[in-house]
């Protein structure tokens, strides 16, 4: 029978037989994911893994602090941090078009990542052989069901990671579907914030600015998103919607009224959606009253947003993300 202690009764036996000696990276995103792939290891090989998060500095509020200090709190694993926030920031200076974006932190991401697996490489102790990825059922499927060797996908999810890699892959999840993934995270102690994490696009804030990104919107966009995931925590309503992208249009200014004047700011947009794999999308019919809240906060506490609009548009013919 299934159960998440067969599960990972079998895979830590696995993964030691297969490690032997040797040392293993594993990149973290904040995600689900990679995180659960992380502990899965951790757990059969210990300091034998090294992993590496890369602080793109277009993570939202507390995220990156998740990953340094919760997930290290929850599994001991011994991680690099590479701060990279200034590197990401000039490279996307003055660029608007969305493709373009991604492509940049694409690039610089596997730049950054391949430079931190050469200093590990190159620190003493045993061969880096193995790279641990968190490639699920689904992906597995997605791709053709190879066996994971080379058939690396370029989009959503793996985090740009070259496609020439040298290393053998440990797949610890590619058996288990997401929900079965949640349940291994939380079998092996992993915090709630991070098993039952909604989903998040790996360009991360960088295409919900429409516009170009620099770090002062990147902060306010932060402030307004912690307040819509603050206020939608506290209405129970995490487990309805599937994700909720809050856009800053920076490239669009409104006239608004607050205090005592006349205000010349942006508005934030509210992309609350329900779906059943992001293939296609409905728009999350909120309780008036939550967005009346989120709403209210943001344009009381978030400085330069004097609006909050609601995007209404299931997808297709709109895609989730604005970018
Ligand atoms: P769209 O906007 O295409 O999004 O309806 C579908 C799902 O994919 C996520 N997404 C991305 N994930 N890199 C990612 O890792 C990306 O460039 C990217 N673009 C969109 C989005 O958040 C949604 O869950």
């Amino acid at each position: 029978t299934w159960t998440t202690g067969n599960v990972i009764e079998e895979q830590v036996t696995a993964i030691r037989e297969l490690v032997g000696d040797k040392r293993a990276i594993c990149g973290l995103s904040g995600g689900v994911d990679s995180a659960v792939a992380a502990a899965l290891v951790q757990k059969a090989i210990g300091s034998q893994l090294t992993c590496v998060y890369v602080d793109h500095g277009l993570m939202r509020k507390g995220e990156t602090e998740q990953v340094e200090k919760d997930f290290v709190a929850a599994t001991g694993v011994q991680l690099k941090v590479v701060d990279a926030e200034q590197r990401f920031l000039d490279a996307l200076k003055g660029v608007s078009d969305p493709e373009e974006k991604r492509k940049i932190i694409g690039r610089e991401f596997i730049r950054v990542f391949e430079q931190a697996q050469v200093e590990i490489i190159a620190d003493a102790g045993p061969a880096v052989e193995f790279l641990v990825q968190g490639t699920l059922y689904p992906d597995v499927v997605e791709s053709g069901g190879g066996t994971g060797t080379a058939n690396i996908k370029s989009h959503h999810n793996v985090g740009g990671l070259p496609e020439d890699l040298e290393f053998r892959l440990i797949e610890p999840l590619r058996q288990l579907f997401k929900d079965e993934v949640r349940m291994v995270g939380q079998e092996l102690g992993l915090p709630e914030e991070i098993v039952q994490r909604q989903p998040f696009p790996g360009p991360g804030l960088g295409i919900r600015i429409v516009g170009e990104v620099t770090k002062e919107r990147l902060d306010l966009l932060r402030d307004a998103d912690a307040i819509a995931r603050e206020e939608l925590t506290a209405a129970g309503l995490d487990r309805d919607i599937w994700q909720c992208p809050v856009v800053l249009l920076a490239d669009v200014r409104s006239v608004g009224v607050q205090g005592d004047g006349r205000t010349y700011g942006h508005p934030i947009v509210l992309r609350p959606v329900s779906s059943e794999d992001a293939m296609t999308a409905d728009w999350s019919r909120l309780p008036y009253d939550v967005l009346a809240r989120i709403s209210t906060r943001i344009t009381n506490e978030v400085r330069d947003v004097n609006r909050v609009v609601l995007d209404v548009t299931s997808k297709p013919p709109g895609t989730i993300e604005w970018e």
